[in-house]
Formats: structure tokens, C-alpha cells, sequence
């Protein structure tokens, strides 16, 4: 094809994908395959300045005014950002800036990128007159009913120095908790899913009906001014965020002021790594220059101002083709579907299968083996299938039914009633064996090293495995017998199996993949029977009276070891010498009764996990989320920063490392 054509189809897709997003908030592709799209198509342009149109989408903010709602010509445009896509670009940027302000130092504002809805609220004499979205940066549309709905949103402005007319900017957002739980409504109520927060926040602030918009909790984070008559006079952009805070309008509390390039990379590094632990979407971060004289000298482009920079992170969603849909069997027997796709670039990693959670799911996603589907990778979260690209599904494609028959043994799935998971409930099947001692093995239980998925695989493909008791009956020529095993590799796995004999019962306990029962559950019983033969002896009774245990967990622990086969499981252990007894109680006094002490972020003087345990040395405990009952929240070096924000809602101290070592001595931070 030639460049003309090119750029012809480009323009062509540009424009039809700027339609889904913002006009029918159904977009077909990633964020990250749009901004490919335009990328090229100004790469294009920029190379051969003849083809160049005034029309082209570069050329505009992007962006169109549904017809559904009145539209509103915005008296100072709305303009757009620029983008880097990599560090480099941002270096280049920070660069030019330097160059072109002659009076000296910059100072940059980093604020969050939020991934919501730019809209406009203008106040008049204090008073909350207008709503409008974007739209084309010229003219948007007139959602002032359903922006009025808006909690966050004042009504009036409060403090001294109201201007008679200021127009505040921001973003309009759906909060990640909000956005599941909306999405588990519309799924019960067999509704369309939207498809990420930000879709659903679009969808919900553009309604006819703002009682619907209402419904919704949609929130807003002011970032900019337009018009403004009256108020203040203000210099820099930070005293701007100032004053709209002390107007009463939200304004993003991770907002920082930096002197330097330097700092603001490490702005963005720390976001680039922290970004979900917000409760809010965030795709970047947004760097401004912050004296406005300096932002005068500047200037702007048609598109957007040079003063400011949208440093783009790596996609987390890309479209890919959905090849096939299996169905996996854990340790459990639980029938988990994936996804098999056509692989694909997501987060930084190729992703060829996602999980797609249970038979429901598969239903309500309306997923279909054949189809074109937007596949998320979000932080360390394992890959998931979010739904189909409706307008590229071939004509005639069958739904998906889920198997009647486990894939791997054969017997008849069983879905029990009134739960989402299917099961295969035959004990002996395979791939719940090897799960079974897959897991035994793995870090959070007996932590054996060298003995991972595919290890497990061959040795009980081999006949040496059957339960997890068989691992410590291994031996050096049966190893040498195997495939891939030498001297070195034989010795070090019966080493490894050698030292997990002594893991605390807590392990042991986990390991066995006893139904219901977690890391916690484990702990508290260890602590409670002192003794895995204590708990082999103990009634169901007896379980469930002892605090943290329950009953759901009491009849799954006793259950568990009425069975022949589990009890053998057992005697193999103890025959191979595996520690059975609990850890001695603390001899430490109890100055923390009680108390719930909760650890973020990196400590110098130990590990998270040594600071859990010396909370539960003197008797406390240290649970892994913030609430109203937590006592401390123990900052360390890049804390989490929800569990910050939570300690402050909720009033809990936040304390510094020094502070938690004077708490473990005395039982007191002074
Ligand atoms: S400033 C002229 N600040 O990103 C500068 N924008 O492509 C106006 N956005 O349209 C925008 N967070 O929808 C700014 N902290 C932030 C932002 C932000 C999100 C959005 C906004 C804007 C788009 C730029």
C-alpha cells in the first residue's frame, strides 16, 4: 500500500475508533492500539508534510458531542496533552523545557493521570451553574443534572475570595470498587458488563436520566481552571490546586510539587508500580509546569499546550483473538475455563492464556471461542479475558457450553447448587494429584525447592508420587533413574525435601489442601492444638469453640482427617520425620493484646514478615488491610498508599519504624 493510502485508511480508523470511545463509550481496541494508530499516522504526516490536511484527526483535540444531550461551546477550549510513551520521551520534554524557559529553574507539578472523563463545572458567584464533558475541546455536552449528582461535587463554594466565575476542570470517575460492584449487578440482572471502570464512569455520567447517573457513585478530581473572573491572583498552578481545595473542591492528594527531572521520574516510577493500589484507574502521570508566567512563554499548539506532558504507562488491555476455551482442574477438583488466545503483547509480557473464572462468567462475558477479545494484565494479576468485540464476531458463531465430563479423567463435572464453581469430584484424578502435591511443595507451604509443576508431573507420571507423603520416600537411584536427573540435581532435591521436614505446622498444615482452610486458620490452629496429633484427636466440637477457627473450618479440618486415605498421607509423614509440632508460645509479655498493628511498606531494621510476627509475639495482630479497629498503621518506605489513605479516614495513627520499635519494647509509641 502506499503512504497516501495509508494515511487515508488511518485517518479512516482514527476516526471510527474516536466514535466508539467517546461518542458510543464502547470502545473495539486498547488505549495503547489507538494511540499506535495516531502515532503512525503523525509519523506519516510529520514525513511527508504533502499530505498533510487541516481536517486530519491530529489536527483536532479528538473527541465528538453526542447528539443525545444540548451541546455547550466551551469559552476557553479544552485542550488535550501531549504524550510520552517511554522515559526518553519525557527526558526529551523535560529537556526542551529547561532549554526555552530563560528566567532559570523549573518547578514541575506531577499530578495523576486518572482515567475517567475530562469535564468542565463552572460556578457562578459560588454557585454550581453548569456540567459539560469535553467533547471536541470546542463543544461538549450539557451534563449539569447528572454532574449535580455527584457527591464530591459542591453545590456552592465555600471559604473566602469566591470568584463570581470560575470554571474548574477534572476528571469524572468511577471508583475500581464501585465499577465491580456495578458490574456484578448488571451481571446478576443479565445486563451488559462494561468493560473497564472508565467505560461504565462515561456511561453512567451520560444517562437521559440523571436519577440513573445518581445510582452510580461517580466521583471527580479537579485539575486545571478555565475562565476565571474574580479571586485570587495566582501565580503558580500548585497555589491553584490550593484554592480550589480550600474552595471545597476535590483536589487528588498524590499531587507533588518537584524541583527537579530527577524527581519527577521518581514520581512516576513510584506510580508506575504502586498504581493499584489506588482505588481509582490511573493510565499516567501528568507533569505541568508550574509557574504560569513560565507557561505564557511557552505556549501552546493548536492540540495542547508545551507546558505539560502526559507520560503514558505500558498497555495493560490489547485486543487479540480468543483461540479456544478449556477447562483446567486444580488441587481441589474446582474445573477452572481459560482462555487459549492468539498471543499478545500486554503489561510489558506475551499473554497467551487468561483465566475466565467459572462457568457464569464465560456466560455473562458471552465470550465464544472464534472472537476478537479485550485481555487485561493488571500489576502482578494473573491475565484475564474482560469481553468480546461484539462488531468482529464472524457471523454465526456457537456459545461456548461448558464440559458435562473432566477433561482429564473423565467423570462427570458435578456443579453443586447454588455455587458459580464446577467440580470434578473424583479424588484420584490425575491433575488433582499433582496439584495436590504441586502445592504441598510450593513457597507458601512446604517450600521444597526444585520440586515445581513439571518435576511433580514426571515423578508421578513415573509411579514414585501418589500423595504428598511420597515426596520424603524418594529416592537417590529411583531419582537417577529418571530423565534429566544427575549426581548434583538428585542430591540437591532430597536435600530440599530434607530441610521442609522441619517447616513450622502452620506449613504442614496449609500444604495438605484441606478445604476452607488458609494461612490464618492454619496459624490459629497450630497455635490452639500445640501438636498435629492434638488436631488429629480433637472433636469437630473442640475446633470450632477455639477463636479464628469456625465451624466451616472445623468440619472441613475434621472431615479431612476421618479418611483413610488422607490419615496414610499422615502416617507417611510421620514416619519420614516431618515436624508436627506447633511453635513454642512467646515468652514475650503480652503488650499488644488485642491490638491490631497493620505493616506497609519496606522496613530497615526487618522484614514485613518478621514485623508481623513480633506483633504476634507479644500478642497482637497484624491483619493485612486497614480498618476503623486498627490500632497503628506501621509506614515503612513506600507505603501502600490506600492503606494510608484508609489509616487517615479512619483516624488509625500512622507511625514511622522508630515509633513500631518503641511500640514492640514498652506497648506504647511515645
Ligand atoms: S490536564 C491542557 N491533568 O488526560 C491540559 N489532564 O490527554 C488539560 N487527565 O483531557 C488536561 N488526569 O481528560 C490533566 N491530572 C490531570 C489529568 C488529565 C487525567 C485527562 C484529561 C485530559 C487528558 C489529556
Amino acid at each position: 500500500m502506499d503512504v497516501a493510502s495509508r494515511v487515508e485508511e488511518l485517518r479512516k480508523l482514527v476516526e471510527h475508533h474516536t466514535e466508539r470511545y467517546y461518542v458510543l463509550d464502547d470502545p473495539e481496541i486498547s488505549d495503547a492500539e489507538f494511540d499506535a494508530l495516531v502515532r503512525e499516522l503523525r509519523e506519516l504526516e510529520e514525513a511527508h508534510p504533502e499530505l498533510r490536511t487541516p481536517d486530519s484527526p491530529t489536527q483536532r483535540v479528538g473527541g465528538r458531542a453526542s447528539s443525545a444531550f444540548a451541546e455547550v461551546r466551551h469559552r476557553v477550549p479544552m485542550m488535550s496533552l501531549d504524550n510520552a510513551f517511554s522515559f526518553d520521551e519525557l527526558v526529551a520534554w523535560g529537556k526542551r523545557m529547561e532549554r526555552y524557559i530563560s528566567s532559570g529553574d523549573v518547578d514541575y507539578v506531577c499530578e495523576l493521570k486518572i482515567d475517567g472523563i475530562a469535564c468542565s463545572l463552572l460556578y457562578e458567584n459560588g454557585r454550581y451553574v453548569r456540567g459539560a464533558t469535553r467533547g471536541n475541546g470546542v463543544v461538549g455536552e450539557d451534563v449539569t443534572e447528572n454532574v449535580r449528582t455527584i457527591s464530591v461535587v459542591p453545590e456552592r463554594l465555600s471559604g473566602d475570595g469566591v470568584p463570581e466565575v470560575l470554571e474548574v476542570r477534572g476528571e469524572v470517575y468511577m471508583p475500581v470498587s464501585a465499577f465491580e460492584e456495578l458490574n456484578q449487578r448488571q451481571g446478576e440482572a443479565g445486563l451488559r458488563l462494561f468493560a473497564n471502570p472508565r467505560n461504565s464512569g462515561a456511561g453512567s455520567l451520560r444517562q437521559k436520566d440523571p436519577k440513573v447517573t445518581a445510582s452510580r457513585d461517580l466521583r471527580f478530581w479537579a485539575y486545571q481552571v478555565g475562565e476565571v473572573q474574580g479571586g485570587p491572583r495566582l501565580r503558580r498552578h500548585s497555589e491553584t490546586l490550593d484554592v480550589l481545595k480550600a474552595l471545597g473542591l476535590p483536589v487528588n492528594p498524590e499531587v507533588r510539587t518537584v524541583g527537579s527531572l530527577d524527581d519527577v521520574f521518581a514520581y512516576c516510577e513510584h506510580w508506575l508500580r504502586h498504581r493499584h493500589d489506588l482505588d481509582y484507574e490511573i493510565d499516567g502521570v501528568v507533569v505541568k509546569v508550574d509557574d504560569l508566567g513560565q507557561r505564557e512563554e511557552l505556549g501552546s499548539t493548536s492540540k495542547s499546550p508545551r507546558w505539560a506532558i502526559a507520560y503514558k504507562f505500558p498497555p495493560e488491555e490489547a485486543t487479540t483473538l480468543l483461540k479456544d476455551i478449556m477447562v483446567s482442574i486444580g488441587r481441589t477438583g474446582k474445573a477452572t475455563p481459560f482462555a487459549q488466545l492468539e498471543p499478545v503483547r500486554v503489561s510489558g509480557s506475551t499473554v497467551q492464556l487468561a483465566t475466565l473464572h467459572n462457568e457464569d462468567q464465560v456466560r455473562v462475558k458471552d465470550v465464544r471461542p472464534g472472537d476478537t477479545v479485550t485481555v487485561r494484565k493488571a500489576g502482578d494479576v494473573i491475565p484475564e479475558v474482560v469481553a468480546p468485540v461484539l462488531s468482529k464476531r464472524p457471523e454465526g458463531l456457537p456459545e461456548w457450553r461448558f464440559p458435562d465430563r473432566c477433561p482429564v479423567c473423565d467423570r462427570p463435572l458435578v456443579r453443586i447448587e447454588g455455587e458459580s464453581d464446577t467440580f470434578c469430584v473424583n479424588v484420584d484424578c490425575p491433575a488433582q494429584r499433582d496439584g495436590r502435591i504441586i502445592h504441598f511443595a510450593s513457597r507458601g507451604a512446604m517450600d521444597i525447592e526444585g520440586l515445581g509443576e513439571k518435576r511433580v508431573q514426571q515423578l508421578t507420571s513415573a509411579g514414585l508420587l501418589t500423595d504428598p507423603g511420597d515426596i520424603y520416600h524418594l529416592t537417590y537411584e529411583a531419582l537417577m533413574g529418571l530423565e534429566g536427573f544427575a549426581d548434583i540435581s538428585a542430591r540437591n532435591l532430597l536435600d530440599a525435601i530434607e530441610k521442609s521436614k522441619s517447616r513450622p505446622l502452620p506449613n504442614l498444615l496449609i500444604g495438605l489442601s484441606i478445604r476452607h482452610l488458609g494461612g490464618r486458620g492454619a496459624e490459629v490452629l497450630a497455635d490452639a492444638f500445640g501438636h498435629l496429633d492434638r488436631i488429629l484427636e480433637a472433636s469437630e466440637e473442640e475446633m470450632a469453640v477455639t477463636p479464628g477457627v469456625g465451624s466451616v473450618i472445623a468440619k472441613s479440618v475434621h472431615e479431612f482427617f476421618a479418611l483413610d486415605r488422607n490419615r496414610v498421607v499422615v502416617d507417611k509423614l510421620r514416619a519420614a520425620g516431618v515436624n508436627f509440632q506447633g511453635v513454642a508460645r512467646s515468652e514475650l509479655p503480652p503488650t499488644l493484646a488485642g491490638k491490631a498493628v497493620v505493616v506497609t511498606g519496606t522496613l530497615e531494621s526487618m522484614s514485613r514478615e518478621k514485623a508481623v510476627d513480633a506483633v504476634k509475639a507479644r500478642g497482637g495482630t497484624s491483619p493485612g488491610s486497614v480498618s476503623k479497629k486498627t490500632a497503628y498503621l506501621v509506614a515503612g518506605a513506600e507505603p501502600g498508599a490506600a492503606k494510608v489513605t484508609k489509616a487517615e479516614e479512619c483516624g488509625v495513627p500512622v507511625i514511622d519504624e522508630a515509633a513500631f520499635l518503641r511500640l514492640l519494647e514498652t506497648g506504647d509509641v511515645a
